[in-house]
């Protein structure tokens, strides 16, 4: 059946065992939808990576861009990026060596973001100024899970806040859509003071799963899982799913393509690589309309 989905024979699509994921899908599709939930990343995932030849901003990069960083923190966070974002994507380091250092980074942005007394109201304008882009075919994704009652979980080490309010721009918040993520903490005047909760950054998403157990028994019974990353600390969003099932996990591979690619396909069923748009629609269509035919 992967074989009569015309977006899944594009150049960009590669999978490791076609005949393995061909069992999962058909697993998930019997099944059917009220047994599946979806768990995906933001940033690059659901995010564009590139456009135009341009790279997207991230949802840090929406508040580094902006107005309401001085010239000097913008510096800073650029350095910062220059410095810790090629350590995130180094295939020769391990995740361990990897860990102390994405929480230096996130810890030192998020205390420069601190010091720069961002206003809640601010935020806004600010994502509407912003280049940020879902990926093309997002309507139609937040669409299908919302029309068909599937929970989707998007689990983040970018900033809540700001991601809460590109979705909501974009008219896709339904009910359905819950967001783990760094969520700002602000002060009664509505000045940001603080980080609420855990940090999550892009390698300690297991940590983050298993500490929202509630919402994870709240839907207990939905066994199967659509996982969608960019970078292999993804791989560990599910951890938290009671009684899993089926897991089928597609992966972004925007950056680094040639060095990463074996690790990619070793990891993911489905590794998309440098495309823009979410092809994983076809895999919803091909579940929706399996269960109409039997409904
Ligand atoms: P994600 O979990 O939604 O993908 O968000 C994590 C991404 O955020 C990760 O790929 C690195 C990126 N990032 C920035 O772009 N700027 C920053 O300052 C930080 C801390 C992370
Ligand atoms: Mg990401």
């Amino acid at each position: 059946c992967l074989q009569q989905i015309a977006e899944m024979s594009k150049a960009t699509v590669h999978m490791k065992d076609p005949e393995h994921l061909e069992q999962i899908l058909e697993s998930i599709k019997d099944s059917g939808p009220n047994t599946l939930q979806v768990i995906s990343d933001f940033d690059m995932t659901l995010t564009r990576f590139a456009y135009n030849g341009k790279r997207c901003p991230t949802s840090h990069n929406v508040l580094d861009n902006s107005k309401l960083i001085s010239k000097t923190c913008q510096a800073e966070m650029k350095n910062l990026l220059n410095t810790y974002y090629p350590i995130e994507i180094d295939s020769t380091r391990s995740i361990e060596e990897k860990l102390p250092l994405m929480v230096e980074w996130w810890t030192k942005v998020h205390n420069l973001l601190i010091e720069q007394k961002i206003r809640k109201d601010q935020l806004t304008a600010v994502v509407k100024e912003s280049n940020v882009i879902l990926r093309e075919g997002y309507q139609l994704f937040f669409h299908h899970l919302h029309e068909l009652d599937i929970p989707l979980l998007i689990f983040s080490a970018g900033v809540g806040d700001v991601l809460e309010e590109v979705i909501r721009q974009a008219g896709v918040l339904h009910p359905n859509v819950k967001v783990f993520s760094n969520y700002m903490d602000f002060d009664e005047s509505g000045v940001l003071q603080d980080f609420k909760g855990e940090l999550i950054h892009v390698y300690n998403k297991r940590e983050g799963a298993l500490l929202n157990t509630q919402h994870f028994q709240e839907i207990q019974s939905r066994h199967n899982v659509m996982l969608l990353g960019d970078s292999l600390g993804d791989l560990t969003m599910a951890d938290g799913v009671q009684d899993l099932q089926n897991i089928l996990k597609i992966g972004y591979l925007n950056d680094k393509v040639e060095e990463r690619k074996q690790s990619y396909l070793d990891s993911y069923d489905i590794v998309l690589e440098r495309d823009e748009s979410m092809d994983v629609n076809s895999l919803l269509r091909e579940i929706r309309n399996y269960h109409d035919c039997l409904y």
